[in-house]
This record gives structure tokens, sequence and C-alpha cells, in this order.
């Protein structure tokens, strides 16, 4: 196990690093801490040896903290809005890279001089404490174009293998690790009860059993056996609770249920995330009959904390704590409201100053106590020793060539063949026969982006082909005598099959609720496959989407339908399974609708699905 690269400054570099941060930003006038607390600290201080029990080195830090410093270790910045002279200040002690974000040299040595440049003003510091860096690695890192971006969640909830989703986790943790990233903020534990929900994908699926397994499994896989491991990282739990279960699947809205409906839904993958050690856990924007979860000390001290024994940290969502009294701008009730309620880090994210001056007068007013306060910094200042980051923070140039690494992209390949759900084949047309005369139909089956969906190079993701990947196209031109046609046009009898691969654009969170929507396919896709249909070849559908959709005016059109939802990178784990090169194995992780009237519709709710919970037609490789 190789200790990650650990920048080992020289006083010259110091000085550099030290002018640097006053030039960024943190003007002469930058309040340092007060002379009395500011003495400097002895290198042999015991929070500085590794050898001492983690409670030990805490304690011993904690009470060397000023006020400002212990705040900076509740404040997370993002990155684009950062001075980094708050960080060789003690002033924040927490940053995030958002979806989108990242550095212009958009390659392992970019991203991990981003990282290595706040870790060393940290380094820097009185105190030297290490920042926690988190991205949404999600499915991958996503926003560094030549990642290997994994199935979205409700394609690994297909699979129903949670030794697969631990690999899965594992990988993406040795890509975002390598680069320098601490924390990921994933896995979504969401359990997705309405698909007109925009984050249905994030979810592993409706059942609380099955995202309970998958989810413990990808933080088994996120964390390793030992957080201090270079190559892992720290997971977050996310979003607590029930974000996947509100009424009309709006995403940030109310979930209407009594306290055992919810403990019976949505609990249960918490506690499973607890129970594997997870080092933190973020709050949903959600509310419960209508108590905003960032405001809900039963539901985050009582429960969470209390009642499931989680001992990592709490970290709130982007910007959330603005929105807690439901109008924009934080205020100090909101920042007093969410720290009593048991949140320690705050996403702010962008003006630590405003937050860090609010925070200061509620603990000088006694109004979040220094008990409440020393226990945020205790929670935080807990994983940071655990991660071992006191020991070793930074990138590990020696392990960039992971990044997208041949073998992480034969991992990303099986896992989009294992989510497969074939879920319609009347005349038993797949899989296809190898070296069949095919056309490949539809835009969607050239474009890697579509594969991705969001938090793929951008927030909302990107449709195109700037992600390096295999589309659906070349896949099946791998394997087939393959004429690709994105209009269908070129469709005539003369072929033995047709493949058509429509689905949704990419989109995130609530850029992606249905609303009162109807979930159909679009009219360009439903008449591309209308036109390539007639043709009277076999024609297999092939939906690349973040959810089921109601396929009902293309079912009859076709003969075969198959969900591909959202495989990532690696589209030719989808023809692998097409053509039988792996066999079908996937099954539904949620219930498929007939119509958008019957949501949310899930197992046992007395309605009848086009396709039920745990559906798919199945077959051997060939
Ligand atoms: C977003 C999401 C959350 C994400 C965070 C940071 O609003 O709700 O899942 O981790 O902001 O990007």
């Amino acid at each position: 196990m190789r200790a990650r690269a650990r920048h080992v400054w020289s006083t010259a570099t110091l000085v550099v690093l030290a002018t640097v941060g006053v030039l960024a930003g943190c003007s002469p006038g930058t309040p340092e801490p007060d002379a009395s607390a500011t003495a400097q600290v002895p290198a042999d201080a015991p929070y500085r040896d590794a050898s001492l029990p983690v409670p030990a080195r805490v304690d011993d830090l904690i009470a060397r903290m000023t006020l400002a410093e212990k705040i900076g270790q509740l404040t997370l910045i993002e990155r684009d809005a950062l001075a980094l002279g708050d960080v060789r200040t003690g002033r924040v002690g927490n940053v995030l890279t958002a979806g989108g974000g990242g550095p212009r040299d958009e390659t392992p040595a970019g991203w991990a001089d981003m990282v290595d440049t706040v870790q060393q003003m940290a380094a820097s510091s009185r105190l030297g404490i290490p920042v926690l860096y988190a991205v949404d690695a999600v499915h991958g890192l996503g926003h560094l174009p030549g990642a290997t971006v994994f199935p979205h969640h409700i394609g690994l909830g297909a699979t129903r293998d949670a030794a697969l989703v631990e690999e899965v986790g594992r990988a993406v943790a040795a890509e975002i690790s390598a680069v320098g990233i601490d924390v990921t903020y994933a896995p979504t534990i969401a359990v997705a009860r309405d698909d007109r929900w925009g984050r249905t994908y994030e979810s592993f699926g409706e059942d609380p059993q099955l995202v309970a397994e998958l989810g413990a499994a990808e933080i088994a896989g996120l964390q390793g056996d030992d957080l201090a491991d270079p190559e892992s990282v720290i997971a977050t739990a996310k979003h607590f609770l029930g974000d996947g279960g509100t009424t009309g699947g709006v995403d940030r809205g109310d979930v209407a249920a009594t306290e055992d409906q919810v403990r019976e839904l949505f609990l249960p993958p918490y506690r499973a995330a607890v129970d594997a050690g997870v080092g933190s856990v973020m709050v949903s924007f959600s509310s419960i009959e209508g108590e905003p979860m960032h405001a809900s000390t039963h539901w985050v001290s009582d429960v969470l904390r209390d009642e499931l024994g989680f001992t990592g940290f709490v970290v709130s969502d982007y910007a959330a704590l603005d929105l807690i009294d439901g109008a924009d701008g934080l205020s100090a009730d909101e920042v007093a409201t969410g720290i009593n309620a048991g949140i320690d880090v705050v996403m702010v994210p962008t003006d630590a100053d405003l937050f860090a001056g609010l925070l200061t007068g509620l603990v000088e007013s006694g109004e979040v106590s220094t008990a409440r306060l020393d226990e945020a910094v205790r929670a935080v200042l807990t994983v940071k020793f655990e991660a071992g980051l006191f020991e070793s923070a930074g990138a590990d140039p020696a392990r960039f060539d992971e990044v997208g690494s041949d073998e992480h992209r034969a991992l990303a390949r099986r896992a989009a063949a294992e989510s497969v759900v074939v879920l319609s084949d009347e005349r038993g047309m797949l899989p296809l026969a190898p070296g069949a005369r095919v056309l490949v139909a539809g835009r969607s089956a050239d474009d890697v982006g579509v594969q991705c969906g969001g938090w793929t190079l951008e927030w909302q993701g990107r449709a195109g082909n700037q992600m390096p990947g295999t589309t659906i196209r070349e896949g099946a031109s791998a394997i087939a005598d393959v004429t690709y046609s994105a209009d269908g046009s070129a469709v005539d009898g003369s072929y033995d099959a047709a493949i058509v691969v429509v689905g949704e654009q990419p989109y995130a969170e609530y850029e992606g609720d249905v609303g009162d929507g109807d979930l159909r396919l679009t009219a360009a896709d439903h008449d591309l496959v209308a036109r390539v249909a007639a043709s009277g070849v076999p024609t297999v559908l092939v939906l690349l989407s973040g959810r089921p959709l109601d396929l009902t005016p293309e079912l009859d059109l076709v003969d075969a339908t198959v969900a591909a939802w959202l495989p990532g990178t690696e589209g030719d784990g989808v023809t692998d399974v097409l053509f039988g090169a792996v066999g079908a194995t996937g099954t539904l992780p949620v219930s498929w609708p007939s119509s958008v009237a019957q949501e949310p519709i899930n197992a046992g709710d007395g309605q009848v699905p086009a396709f039920p919970f745990g559906w798919g037609i199945t077959y051997p490789a060939r």
C-alpha cells in the first residue's frame, strides 16, 4: 500500500505559500487568531502524534483552537468561491468542487494541482489541519474527461449484485483519491417511490432492502477496510431522510407520511450505512410532514445519531440552511437551527465571512453552545484523523494512470451489461447473432453524454461525445455488420435486425422532475421507432433513461424492448447483452408504469404495472 505522496514543503515553499495566501485574497487586514491563542504549536504536540488514539489527538487539538478556527472546521466552501487565504488562516476547513467545476487543465494532473494547492495552504496554517476536499463522484469522477463513468444507481439496482457495486465503489475511490479527493458525496441511498422525481436515477430503486444492501456495498467499496488507506475515500450517505418519497416526486418537496411509514420505507438504508461505518451523512432539502430536514433535531440527532448510532459528521446540502425559513439568504436563526438540529459541517457554499460572522455571534450569545460547537468540531476532526489526512493528504501522481484505466473500463462494461433489463421479446429475437447485418438507429445510439446522464462534465450532464467512451453504435459495430442511421431513414427490408436507441437527454435534480408531464418518449423518438419498425425488420427498442418511461405507444410496434438505464461511458456493455456475449440477467429495481397516471407505483400497492418490480427476461451468454 503506497502512502499518498506527502508534500514535504520547504520553508521557502511555505513562505511562498504564505505570500500566495496574502495575494490570493487573504488581505493583510484579514484578522489573525487573537494573539493570546496563537502560541506557535510545538512540533511534538500530541495531536500530531499518529501513535496516539484519535480521541486523544482530537482533545489536544480542540484545546488549542481559537473560536475562528473551530468555526472554520464547520465551514464548507465551493472551490470557485474560495479565498485561499481563508484556508491559510484556518477559516475554511472543507472545500467542494461542485458539478461542472474543476480546473482549466482537465487532466488528473490539473485536478491534483487544484486540490494540492488547497492542502498546501492548509498545511501552512497555524495548526496545519488538512482540508476535506469533496466532489460528487456519484458514478465516477464525471467532472473529468477521461475518467471512468459507471452506470448510475438505478442501473446498478437492476444488477442486484452487491459484490459488483462494492467493486465499483472501490474503483471510483481509486480514481478520485489518485487526484487527491478525500470525500465523495455518494452513495445516494434514496428509496425512489415516484418515477416523476428528477433524481430517480440516483436511487438503487423502490425497495428499502435493495437500497440498503447496495448502499452499504458501495460504502464498503469507497471506504475500504481502512479509511486511512490512500485509496479509500470518505463516503457520504444522502440525502437524509425521505428524499425519494415526496408527494408527486417533487425534488426538495414534502413527504406526507406517518413516522412509522417513514421508518419502514426510508430508514433501513441509513441503518445499513451506519452499520457499514459511513463517514458522513448529508441532510435532505426535502421535508417530512412540513418539517425541513435541515431543521429536524428529531431525525438528525435523536434518530440518526442517538438511535442509529451514527458517529461520523453530518453535512448540510448546498445552501440548504438558507431555505429553512422559506426565504433566500442565510440568517442567524437558520444557522442556529441547523447546527442545533445536529448539522456539523455547513455547505455554505460561497460566503465564508457571512457564515463565520453569524456563527461567531451565535456562540458568543450562547444560542449555539460551546458544547455543541465542540461536538461538531470533534465529529469532523475525528474523521480527518481516521482518514489519515494529518499524516498524508493530497494527490498521488504515481496513480494517475488509474483514472480511466482499462481495468476500470472493463468493470464499468460488466456493470453496464449486468444492468440491462430485457422487458419484452415477443419473437425471441434476442440475443442477436454476431456478424448479423444490423441497422442501428437514433442519435442516442451514438452519444456517450446521453449514456452518462447527469453529473457528467457538468451538473446537468451534457449530450455529445466530449467524454471519452464507447457508444452503443460502436459497441454493435465491433460485433456485427452495422449500418448507422441517426434518423432511421436508411432502413429497408434487407437487414437481419434493427436496434433503435431512444431516451432522455441528460438532467439532474429538480431539472429532471416530470411534474404534470407524461413520462412518454418525445414525438421525434416515437416517430423514429415507428419508422424503423414499419420496415418489418425485427426491431429492438433500447431505452437510455434515468427511470421507467411509459412505452405503451411503442410496445406493440417493436419486437423487443430493453431498458439500458444510464450505462455510463462503456456502452459496449449494452451491446454485449444484445448480441449474447454476456447473458441477460438484469431485473427491474422499480415498478414500470403503463401510464404516468399510475405514479407513484410500487410493488404491493395494488396497481398492475406494465412490468413489475423484479421483472426481466433472462438468457445465457451464447
Ligand atoms: C446538490 C445536491 C447534492 C450534492 C450537493 C453538492 O444540490 O442536492 O446531492 O451533493 O448539491 O454538489
